[in-house]
């Protein structure tokens, strides 16, 4: 198991100033599972809190998914991708083995002066993103960067088994960090991340490329759900210790979307009210890394998230990795 944290003030404040994000065209209602396998609208919905799923485009990539939610975030910021001097790409299903995702988002968006490269941390991939990206700039490597979350995991689902198919969905989410050498206490006051790799058989996919055949989605749901639980009330407690605020200072709870059940759970343990807690399960399933800032760019667009506010966002998933960042919202 290993942690990082941060949140000191002898280095650059990280800014999370801007979000964006895509979703596919297509859409696929529980009803219309209930058409392919032998389940329904009713137990999914009690289950999960899924009502429907984004589901990408024959000819769409992930690397597609990504860029759109990209240029948003980047309108959002009024900045040019020229500025942008680091991109960092959360993804389990990459358009091809190599080169990353990154790569060939860099090259669509012209962003040539930013390094790019993939982080794999499934649906803990999003938060994995924003540590390093805060560790990265805090270190001097870069100072504005792109993060994406990106996901098109309707393609390794395995459409027989009715116990994944019909939690997953497909779209994209980025925000963007900026350094300001001026700005005690904004930005990404703390980030913790874990993993436990004994618990790699739980939730996992049976192939890559040294196995020589892509594989589809394997989980072990109730063990999930319990880890799920337990870890992410865990390493919420340990990033606001670490960010030095109480839980009554956190303004909302942006939480990986996979089911509600969850959340509800999570939302009960820091005590916040319904409106303070961003569902998008119903309508975006779990995207994996794309869940996180999928969820956080709804409420970032309809302005209900103020300059100053300060956010918990947390996740986890197969390996297990898990965690969890808070952060002040905007620019001072
Ligand atoms: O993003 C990574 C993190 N992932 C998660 O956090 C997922 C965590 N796990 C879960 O969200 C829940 O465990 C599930 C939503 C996956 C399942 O809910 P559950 O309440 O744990 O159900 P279960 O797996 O115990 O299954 C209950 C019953 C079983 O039937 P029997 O054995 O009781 O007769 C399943 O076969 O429901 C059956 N079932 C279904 N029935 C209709 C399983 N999938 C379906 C389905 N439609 N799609």
């Amino acid at each position: 198991m290993t942690a990082s944290t941060s949140a000191t003030s002898q280095f650059p404040s990280v800014l999370v100033t801007a979000s964006g994000s895509y979703l596919p065209e297509k859409i696929l209602t529980n009803d219309d599972l209930s058409k392919m396998m032998d389940t329904s609208d009713e137990w999914i919905r009690q289950r999960s809190g899924i009502r429907q799923r984004h589901i990408i485009g024959d000819d769409e990539l992930t690397s597609d998914m990504a860029v759109n939610a990209a240029r948003n975030a980047l309108d959002m910021a009024g900045l040019s991708v020229d500025a942008i001097d680091g991109i960092i790409v959360a993804t389990t299903t990459p358009d091809d083995t190599f080169p990353s995702t990154a790569s060939t988002v860099q090259k669509k968006l012209g962003a040539f002066n930013a390094f790019a490269f993939d982080i794999q941390a499934v649906c803990a991939g999003f938060v994995y993103a924003l540590d390093t990206a805060d560790a990265m700039i805090k270190a001097g490597k870069a100072r504005k960067m792109l993060i994406i979350g990106a996901e098109a995991f309707s393609r390794i689902l395995d459409w027989t088994d009715r116990g994944t198919a019909v939690l997953f969905g497909d779209g994209a989410g980025a925000v963007v960090l900026e350094a300001d050498d001026n700005a005690p206490d904004w930005g990404i006051l703390s980030s913790v991340i874990f993993t436990d790799g004994r618990f790699r058989d739980i939730l996992y996919v049976d192939g890559g490329p040294s196995r020589g055949h892509v594989g589809t989605v394997k989980m072990s749901g109730q063990d999930v759900f319990k880890h799920a639980v337990e870890k992410l009330a865990h390493c919420l407690d340990a990033a606001i210790e670490a960010s030095g605020k109480s839980v009554s200072e956190i303004d909302w709870l942006v939480p990986h979307q996979a089911n509600l059940r969850i959340i509800n759970m999570l939302q009960k343990k820091l005590n916040m009210p319904d409106e303070r807690v961003v569902r998008t399960v119903d309508r975006h399933a779990n995207t994996s890394a794309a869940s996180i800032p999928l969820a956080f760019d709804e409420v970032m667009r309809k302005d209900m998230i103020s300059a100053g506010d300060i956010v918990a966002f947390e996740g986890i998933g197969g390996g297990l990795a898990w965690g969890a960042a808070i952060a002040r919202i905007g620019k001072p």
